[in-house]
């Protein structure tokens, strides 16, 4: 099939590069001329597991064509996909610049029947205001369908979530899109839901929210655990047993971040309000997170007696491992409450300390995991990069002014840290 997608940030690449991967021509826009330079020449603007192997092998055997027009990209392609970024604007609803624009460029390219793909996370009701554009413009109904198709992956395991999705989401108002969709996304697998345009893009925000929600209460719970003397790691182990309620997204940590959950629990409650609802189960899910890593940073604060003067050792940057994204990073909210409370930073992460530096150049980064110790008060896990996990506690003792450590990953051994004489503090345990 003759596929062009519009955006090549991480929906839009990562999908473009699987369906070229499954024997599709396929045509990624961006008008971004770096990055366009580095995708011609195989390199993925973001790091991505797989990604950049898959993104050669597709440029070599010419399935996959970088380009910069809309235009032409919609000529030659039965489906356009439009996967540009929606992010959260002023009041928190999606800012829709971008989709707006782009649906305008693809309605004045139109000229024969063209199914257009909001993959972008929109509110509900974007479908209709596409639909009116590029009705405005003097395409003939019977020229073009616009159909909702939301994506699920996850940064860090983007390429496995395209090929192995749970489900597929189709909203649709017309059979003939629908077949088109079905078939496209037939190799994939996964359960197919074909719906109304409506109730797809709200499923987008409806699974957010969940995932954000099922995180949220299960770090509520962490500080009942932490005032109880209760571990959230067992309570959430038997509590995600039942698979009614299921074990994923119940680990509790210092909150959830990164591009997606803030945006859209944000858009959740901002949406809602537009129609008329106060959406008063998000809102609380926003605050424990919020709340979730002042209280940590509080706890650190608490047995240092203060953090003015003080030396942190800050393991991990990224909002979460496997990405270099530190887009609503809980670190970075760290690394501000540390120097607003006089205390000073020291960061390490694999990938993701360049994308820090941009922001924050002045606080100290080291060359290794164990070089974020060096002379600190104590260390704290801020992500759980698999590769932090069989470090060896005594390095860091021997590093340290103090052996204290937050793990706000709950990810290492308690009794690993606590023998080389460490005193171990972790989310959701005494
Ligand atoms: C999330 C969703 O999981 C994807 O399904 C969705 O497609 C994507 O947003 C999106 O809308 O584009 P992502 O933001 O890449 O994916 O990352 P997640 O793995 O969901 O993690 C989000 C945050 O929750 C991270 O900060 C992570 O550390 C935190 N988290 C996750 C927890 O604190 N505990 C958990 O049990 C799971």
């Amino acid at each position: 099939m003759k596929v062009a997608v519009i955006g090549t940030g991480y929906v839009g690449l990562v999908s473009g590069v699987v369906f070229a991967d499954l024997g599709n021509e396929v045509i990624c826009v961006d008008r971004d001329p770096e990055k366009l330079a580095k995708l011609r020449a195989g390199i993925p603007p973001i790091y991505e597991p797989g990604l950049e192997e898959v993104l050669k092998r597709v440029l070599a055997n010419g399935n996959l064509v970088i380009s910069d027009s809309v235009r032409e990209a919609t000529k030659s392609s039965e489906i356009v996909f439009i996967a540009v970024g929606t992010p959260a604007a002023h009041d928190g609803t999606p800012d829709l610049t971008a989709v707006t624009a782009v649906a305008h460029e693809i309605a004045a390219a139109i000229d024969k029947p063209t199914i257009v793909v909001n993959k972008s996370t929109v509110p509900v009701g974007t479908g209709e205001m596409v639909e009116q554009i590029i009705r405005t413009v003097g395409v003939p109904d019977a020229n073009f369908s616009v159909v909702s198709n939301p994506e699920f992956l996850r940064e860090g395991s983007a390429l496995k979530d395209t090929l192995h999705p749970d489900r597929v989401v189709i909203g649709v108002s017309d059979s003939a899109a629908a077949d088109k969709m079905v078939e496209l996304h037939k190799p994939l697998g996964g359960e197919v839901i074909v719906t109304d345009v409506k109730s797809a893009e709200l499923i987008k925000y409806a699974s957010n929210s969940f995932l954000a929600m099922k995180i949220s209460f299960v770090n509520a719970l962490s500080r009942i655990c932490e005032m109880s003397g209760a571990n959230v790691g067992d309570v959430a182990r038997g509590l995600g047993t039942d698979h009614r309620i299921g074990k994923q997204f119940l680990q509790a940590g210092i909150g959830w971040g990164g591009s997606c959950f803030p945006k859209d629990v944000q858009g959740m409650i901002a949406i809602s309000e537009l129609l008329g609802y106060d959406f008063q189960l998000m809102k609380a899910v926003w605050d424990i997170n919020r709340q979730q890593t002042l209280h940590f940073l509080r706890r650190v604060e608490q047995r240092l007696g203060s953090l003015a003067g003080k030396r942190v050792g800050l393991l991990g940057l990224a909002f979460k491992p496997n990405t270099d994204d530190i887009r609503d990073a809980k670190s970075v909210v760290i690394i501000e409450e540390i120097a607003r409370k006089g205390g000073k930073v020291r960061a390490y992460d694999p990938i993701a300390m360049d994308n820090v530096k941009r922001i924050h150049p002045n606080i100290e980064y080291a060359d290794t995991a164990y070089a974020a110790a060096d002379d600190a008060d104590v260390l704290i896990l801020a992500t759980e990069w698999e590769e932090f996990r069989d470090l060896d506690p005594a390095q860091f003792k021997a590093r340290m002014r103090q052996p204290i450590v937050f793990d706000g990953r709950r990810f290492w051994d308690r009794q690993c840290f606590v023998a080389a004489g460490f005193d171990y503090h972790t989310v959701g345990a005494i």
